[in-house]
């Protein structure tokens, strides 16, 4: 394509350092999406005949039914997927191809495809990040009423519910989501016609390529334009933020689906055995999405490395911007996969939950709260008294709310049998009826609204 310059052809090395077609050839749908934009563009601007633009368009739509069928084939020597398309359209309809390319660099066709691929994968994520939000609420509807411990420092601390619990994670994906929708907010700017660098003298209408290509508007700089990767950035940094609160959901799961927690089983169909141990069953779905969010972030700092430093405009370092972008796109779809897998089949041991709470002292700020509220005790001084009951109830071996009554009125006289009300586990969550809070009305609310959101963006 540029060997009228060179006496000598390139070293095989050359070839192989210089090729991408390995990895650029995914995205060959958005390559001649945009062609096409462009050379529809070109006619109607009358920069090339009707009947040039007919020819190249027809030879498009054909290698893209090849490509569509056969797979793309990869010849070193074409180096990109561009110059695939434009050498295998000089095949079909001959030197007339070559009128594709005016007005245009590789430079803003490269930049041009990869904003639209990611486009696309944005709204992959998105659909599957709803669908594991579904799954999420579903379950916590479910169980919006079961006690479990809740934790601090993965020590017992106050009695939740298991619906909240995982509603949690419903508000974490609500936020992953508007991350990528800012991000395809942003990147949705059309940086075909910046060209090479500069721009172009061809008279063309970068309004009509950006609106047929479902960009915005145009890029407002080609320089910008044709060398910033900020679009891919946005988007792996988002994917690190999803990644970060998958991995957190596959943690629990693993714990949880320890014999000493046995809070959760895990299905046959997200979990392996041992080929030496026969009463093994491993989480390794889980443990694979808590580790796949170690590459995403890995290729998000590949990318950023890769950009720090280049100067205006293009350079050749950022044909390394595909691999990291794809590898954490398709790690990221397998993770979101399986954990909704995981969430929508598990079987949660709502009763070892339940006597996990009543067995941690889980209602002593309860017992405390009620000294300050019905007693008139101060904080200080009713955490100080809660912390003898504790050490009373271990001693014993027993739960607190297990404690005979003249046994509390031992430690302080002002304790009336009120106080058993408020020691059960269910009394407690029930308690916690702020707004966020995990009473059970509040996590039905909290999943109704939920569902409702989901079901409007249907
Ligand atoms: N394959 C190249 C890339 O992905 C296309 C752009 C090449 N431009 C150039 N000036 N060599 O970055």
């Amino acid at each position: 394509m540029w060997g009228g310059r060179f006496a000598a052809g390139p070293s095989a090395i050359m070839r192989e350092i210089n090729a991408s077609i390995g990895f650029d050839k995914r995205f060959w749908r958005e390559d001649i999406q945009a062609s096409l934009a462009h050379v529809t563009m070109l006619s109607a601007q009358e920069i090339i005949t009707a009947g040039d633009a007919a020819a190249i368009r027809e030879g498009l739509l054909r290698i893209a039914a090849e490509y569509e069928q056969d797979g793309v084939p990869e010849d070193l020597a074409l180096e990109d997927i561009h110059m695939h398309v434009e050498h295998r359209l000089a095949e079909l309809i001959g030197p007339v191809a070559g009128r594709l390319h005016t007005a245009r660099s590789r430079n803003d066709q490269v930049a041009t495809d990869f904003r639209l691929w990611v486009r696309n994968a944005i709204d992959e994520v998105d659909r599957a990040l709803a669908g594991l939000q579904g799954a999420l609420v579903d379950r916590a509807d479910q169980h919006a009423a079961d006690v479990m411990p809740g934790f601090t420092h993965l020590q017992i601390a106050q009695p939740v519910t298991l619906g909240h619990h995982l509603m949690a994670y419903h508000e974490m994906l609500r936020r992953d989501r508007s991350r990528f929708a800012d991000a395809r907010a942003r990147l949705n700017e059309s940086p075909l016609g910046s060209a090479a660098l500069a721009g172009t003298g061809f008279p063309i209408d970068r309004d009509a390529t950006a609106k047929v290509l479902g960009f915005d508007r145009p890029t407002a700089n080609s320089l910008d334009a044709v060398s910033d990767r900020d679009f891919a950035l946005d988007y792996l940094m988002a994917a690190t933020q999803c990644a970060l609160h998958l991995s957190r959901l596959a943690e629990e799961f693993i714990i949880w689906a320890s014999q000493m927690f046995g809070f959760v089983e895990l299905p046959d169909e997200y979990s392996t055995g041992s080929s030496i141990m026969p009463q093994k069953r491993n989480p390794d779905a889980a443990e694979l999405v808590r580790g796949h969010a170690g590459r995403i972030v890995g290729a998000t700092t590949a990318l950023s490395v890769t950009m720090k430093g280049l100067p205006l405009a293009y350079s050749k370092d950022m044909q390394d911007d595909k691999p990291p972008v794809f590898e954490a796109h398709d790690l990221l779809g397998l993770s979101i996969a399986a954990m909704t897998g995981m969430v929508e089949t598990s079987r949660f041991n709502v009763a070892r939950m339940r006597a996990a709470a009543e067995a941690g002292h889980a209602t002593a700020t309860d017992f405390a709260d009620w000294l300050v509220r019905v007693a008139g005790i101060p904080f200080r001084e009713a955490h100080h008294i809660t912390g003898q009951a504790v050490r009373l109830a271990d001693k014993r071996n027993a739960a607190l709310s297990e404690l005979p009554l003249e046994a509390l009125q031992a430690i302080d006289a002002r304790i009336d049998a009120r106080v058993l009300d408020v020691l059960s586990v269910d009394a407690s969550v029930s308690a916690r009826n702020s707004y966020g809070g995990t009473a059970p009305e509040r996590v039905r609310e909290q999943a109704a609204k939920a569902k409702a959101a989901l079901q409007a963006e249907e």
